[in-house]
């Protein structure tokens, strides 16, 4: 495509904004996080444990590959998408149009300040590349509790999280993007003070890939 060949990748991230994608680079750049995500994606999901009867949502659902490898691993379970960007929504939508038809998968433009769910309607959450944009991390992980079912599973799923030992170019991308990036322990005492149980983290030996799972009391 001629937008793709005029600009680098970091370019095109940065005119396609991935805090909130907008516009024609925003797609191009979620096309490209659909491949490039996928590799984090699919490792993570392997911690989901999944049932048949699951109603899973995906927030910051992004290009919409999460939702349609989900889909792939649990064909019977019931999909929900939320984003709060226009672009994000759109592609989503055209990224699993079958879904969408068949009602497996329905998409939702919200704010994970404020989601559009009834109390205890979700089996699982999962969020992939997102987390680190969230504007207020603890209370946000409480609205996310107020939507799961009791026992109900979190996964936030990062490839960037704080290890003391982050390359310039991550800082540089820290900074750029103002991530909320924490420790392994951080992470864990966040999700306790916002009310999870047997919280869980899982690391990929390598790669600075972090899955934080917590539990619904
Ligand atoms: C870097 S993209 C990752 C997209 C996708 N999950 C993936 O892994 O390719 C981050 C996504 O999170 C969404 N997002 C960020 N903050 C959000 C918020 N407060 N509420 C809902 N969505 C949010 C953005 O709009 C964007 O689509």
């Amino acid at each position: 495509m001629a937008l793709e060949k005029e600009l680098t990748e970091e370019e095109i991230t940065e005119k396609g904004n991935p805090k909130k994608p907008e516009g024609e680079y925003g797609s191009l750049m979620l096309r490209r996080m659909n491949r490039t995500h996928q590799p984090l994606t699919k490792w993570a999901l392997g911690f989901l444990n999944f049932k048949p009867d699951d109603t899973i949502l995906d927030i910051g659902c992004g290009g919409g590959n999460t939702l349609k490898l989900i889909n792939e691993y649990n064909p019977q379970a019931k999909l929900y998408g939320a984003d709060y960007s226009d672009v994000s929504i759109d592609e989503t939508i055209k990224y699993n149009k079958d879904l969408i038809d068949n009602n497996v998968l329905e998409v939702y433009k919200a704010d994970v300040e404020k989601l559009p769910f009834r109390d205890n309607t979700f089996s699982k959450i999962i969020t992939v590349e997102s987390f680190y944009f969230w504007p207020n991390q603890k209370e946000n992980l409480k609205e996310v509790l107020r939507v799961l079912k009791p026992h109900g599973h979190l996964l936030v799923v990062n490839d960037v999280y704080d290890t003391g030992t982050l390359t310039e170019k991550e800082l540089f991308n820290v900074k750029k993007y103002n991530l909320k990036i924490r420790t392994e322990d951080e992470y864990k005492e966040l999700f306790h003070q916002a009310g999870f149980k047997d919280i869980r983290t899982h690391k990929m030996d390598g790669e600075d890939w972090m899955v934080i799972d917590g539990q619904k009391k």
